[in-house]
């Protein structure tokens, strides 16, 4: 059986252009327009948009990945190949996202990978039949080892994701779960040129309701809060509204949700969301 890696190996110059390549989708509910692919038979979705180009280059990239609710798990690779690549694992858990970047040097189990700085954005969901994941990944272009485009924002690169459909992560409450080896998995030609939108600032901005800026706390993948966020209301401060964020890792808007609203934790410890 062919292996990711012999495949990409056998991918390399003219054959890569036979490969399926990226095109433009928009995300009805969160309008943000990305660059990617739908797999008709894995029912996975992947889309990137990037930063417009820039000197220096930005580091950050906003990401979606759909995929059936089904999967015990759906990965994604940001460089195509398993191994020296930044790694992304979704599942659902009790209504909630599990994400989160992992990393590995080679085709052994991807642990968690500090550095890369995610937040969930609002169009994220879990609905009966489909887990949604849209995140703004800053210091995410470039990783031990590689590099998204390898290092050029104009260039196609190669995407990867893989399904698992069998198997559930041995602890799905913990983003940093044992999984067992994905059974499926395919991947993309991603034309980075045309991935920059003049929108970016507007699909970070409006989905982030908060006018402070983010700390520079990373996540911390391995250490779980508790999913209760504390809503402190001895000082007078903002409410959130519904679907607000209300919490997560770097957030430092309001933390108390408007009246008739929870603080519902939809991916701890990222992305903490009002809700009625
Ligand atoms: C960015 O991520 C890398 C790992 O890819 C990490 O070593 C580095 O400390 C991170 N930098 C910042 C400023 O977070
Ligand atoms: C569930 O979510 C997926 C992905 O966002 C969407 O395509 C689908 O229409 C949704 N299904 C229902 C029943 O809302």
């Amino acid at each position: 059986m062919l292996t990711l890696k012999t495949l990409l190996l056998a991918l390399t110059g003219a054959g890569l252009a036979l490969a399926q390549s990226s095109s433009q989708f928009c995300d009805s509910s969160s309008g943000i327009c990305f660059q990617g692919y739908t797999d008709p038979d894995l029912d996975v979705t992947v889309g990137f948009v990037l930063p417009p180009l820039s000197t220096p280059p930005s580091n950050e990239f906003i990401v979606q990945l759909v995929a059936p609710v089904t999967n015990g798990y759906t990965g994604l690779s940001v460089a195509g190949t398993m191994a020296d690549s930044l790694l992304f694992t979704l599942w659902p858990y009790n209504n909630e996202l599990i994400l989160g970047p992992r990393w590995t040097s080679g085709y052994v189990l991807p642990t968690a990978y500090a550095g890369p700085q995610i937040t969930l954005l609002p169009s994220s969901t879990i609905n009966s039949t489909h887990i949604k994941a849209t995140f703004r990944c800053q210091n995410c272009t470039a990783w031990e080892g590689g590099s998204l485009g390898n290092g050029d924002l104009t260039s196609f690169g190669v995407v990867a994701y893989v399904v698992a459909t069998t198997t559930e992560p041995s602890d799905p409450a913990d983003v940093d779960s044992v999984i067992q080896e994905h059974d499926d998995f395919n991947f993309f030609g991603l034309d980075l040129s045309m991935a920059h939108s003049d929108s970016y600032s507007s699909y970070i901005g409006g989905s982030v309701t908060t006018s402070a800026p983010a700390t520079s706390t990373h996540p911390t993948t391995s250490s779980h809060s508790s999913s209760v966020v504390s809503t402190s209301s001895s000082a007078p401060a903002a409410t959130q509204t519904e679907y607000g964020q209300c919490g997560g890792t770097g957030f430092t808007g309001p933390t108390v949700c408007a009246s008739g609203l929870t603080c519902v934790a939809v991916s701890p410890p990222y992305y903490y969301q009002c809700q009625a």
